[in-house]
């Protein structure tokens, strides 16, 4: 899936999602913010002036965002994705309320939309996470310009004594039986036994 595509399920589908942002003595605090508009530019979201979390937003320009859909752990799909955020005023604020009408239940008159302001992530990467199925499908994607870093885990085959060891402790199978072994890493729940069982440290944390 592109970016956009799983920005789409973010707004489309979880709508209702969990930020994360930073108090004045740096300690992290979420609150749940919906997500109204996405496109390839990033995701679009509003808050009002006087909250708390406008100062919080404001003071970094930073934010942290989970979402998820399903019922049951196993029937869920998540994404989380982080990144940089501007003002973007009271631009796409008519769009906004045209594309999500219950904002109109909340503020009802021009006059009590002025204290709102519209936001943008227009710069961030993040997952798909889909535990849906097993093993489970994960995928990294950024925009604007972000790159990803990949994280988990990887074999250097040049150290690889193919043992097993790694594919012994696997609990999803996702290391190859070929040699030289590989890890599927869109299917790694980044548990580290390969890790912390391989003899010869031929499995490396990526970061
Ligand atoms: C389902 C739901 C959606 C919400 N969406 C927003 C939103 O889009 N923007 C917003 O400013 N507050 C939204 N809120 C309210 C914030 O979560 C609430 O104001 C926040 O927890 C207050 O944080 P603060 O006191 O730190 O500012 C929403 C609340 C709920 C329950």
């Amino acid at each position: 899936m592109t970016a956009k595509e799983i920005l789409n399920i973010l707004q489309r589908d979880i709508h209702s999602t969990v930020f994360a942002t930073v108090d004045e003595k740096g300690l992290p605090q979420t609150c749940v913010i919906d997500v109204m508009l996405t496109d390839e530019n990033g995701l679009y979201f509003l808050t009002a002036q006087g909250k708390s979390f406008y100062d919080r937003l404001t003071r970094q320009l930073f934010v942290a965002v989970s979402g998820m859909k399903g019922s049951g752990t196993l029937s869920t799909i998540a994404i989380s994705v982080r990144g940089a955020v501007r003002s973007i005023g009271k631009e796409r604020l008519n769009e906004i309320f045209e594309q999500n009408p219950y904002m109109a239940d909340i503020y009802p008159t021009e006059k009590s939309r002025s204290a709102l302001e519209v936001f943008q992530l227009y710069k961030g990467e993040g997952e798909y996470f889909d535990l849906s199925q097993l093993p489970p499908c994960r995928q990294s994607f950024s925009f604007g310009g972000e790159t990803i870093h990949e994280t988990g885990y990887r074999i250097n085959t040049e150290k690889c004594i193919a043992c097993q060891g790694c594919q012994s402790v696997c609990p999803q199978h996702c290391i190859s039986k070929t040699i030289p072994r590989e890890i599927d890493r869109s299917h790694c729940i980044h548990c580290g036994n390969c890790f912390r069982i391989c003899p010869v440290k031929a499995v490396e944390k990526l970061n």
